[in-house]
């Protein structure tokens, strides 16, 4: 049976921020709760990062048990962690750098590997399912780095879990996780702001615009909550809005 969706409207991106670092705590809980352990896969891009700066300060931070969190990406650069383009060189500086998590529990994408290289190893070090996938959403309807057009959908559905694809702005070798394990997750979290986001949101959320990548996340047993800004959020018909439906 299918989770539910919800769609939580909220009024600026740092309200944003502070309702996803929430989710993130109490995700993270029921699932240390229930097994002893979390893992979790950040998003990159810019969207998320005013949560990741969040969850590293009190009094959100010392109330996650971060030696039982497992960190993961949903997708990376191909460049290395200085730069400016890297998703875990950002979560280093926002977060990483500021909370008690052991090493070992840190798990970036292997970006300065060759790329089919870097794909076949972090599969082997993705877990089965996910407690929690942050993910982001292009104006192009992509998410993670699966980009509209790519063979990256139907083709690797259950069998890959780590596609090497170059695409994105900027324009990159990448790494990202398939939908087979987007799909898995027991909950998924976009993370939506911004004016430049309403158009797109509107043909996934609304539409179900199914040539959207993003539009073919849906988790087949899992949760999926959308949270957006007003701004994101303006094109959106009031029906669909603050309430929890059915996939
Ligand atoms: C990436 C991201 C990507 C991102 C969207 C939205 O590495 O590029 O994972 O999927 O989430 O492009 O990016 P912004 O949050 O910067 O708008």
């Amino acid at each position: 049976m299918r989770g539910k969706q919800d769609i939580l409207v909220v009024e600026t991106a740092a309200a944003l921020a502070d309702r996803a670092a929430h989710l993130f705590r109490e995700i993270v809980e029921a699932a240390v709760a229930a097994r002893g352990r979390s893992a979790v896969a950040l998003a990159g891009g810019s969207t998320p990062r005013k949560m990741h700066v969040l969850l590293g300060q009190d009094p959100i931070s010392s109330a996650i048990p971060w030696n039982k969190v497992h960190l993961f990406w949903g997708d990376e650069r191909c460049v290395p962690v200085e730069s400016p383009w890297s998703n875990f060189g950002c979560a280093r500086k926002d977060l990483l750098d500021h909370i008690n998590i052991p090493m070992e529990n840190l798990h970036p994408m292997p970006g300065t590997l060759p790329p089919e290289e870097g794909a076949s190893r972090y599969e082997k070090e993705v877990p089965e399912v996910f407690d929690l996938v942050f993910l982001g959403l292009g104006i192009d309807g992509h998410t993670a780095s699966l980009f509209p057009g790519h063979p990256s959908t139907a083709a690797q559905e259950g069998k890959r879990k780590v596609i090497p694809v170059r695409g994105g702005a900027p324009f990159a070798a990448r790494l990202t996780l398939t939908f087979a394990v987007l799909n898995r997750a027991r909950n998924v979290v976009f993370l939506v702001s911004g004016k430049k986001k309403a158009g797109v949101a509107k043909s996934v959320l609304e539409d179900r615009d199914k040539g959207l990548p993003a539009a073919q996340v849906h988790p087949v047993s899992g949760n999926m909550v959308w949270i957006l800004d007003r701004d994101a959020a303006s094109l959106l018909p009031q029906e669909l809005l603050n309430g929890t439906s059915p996939r």
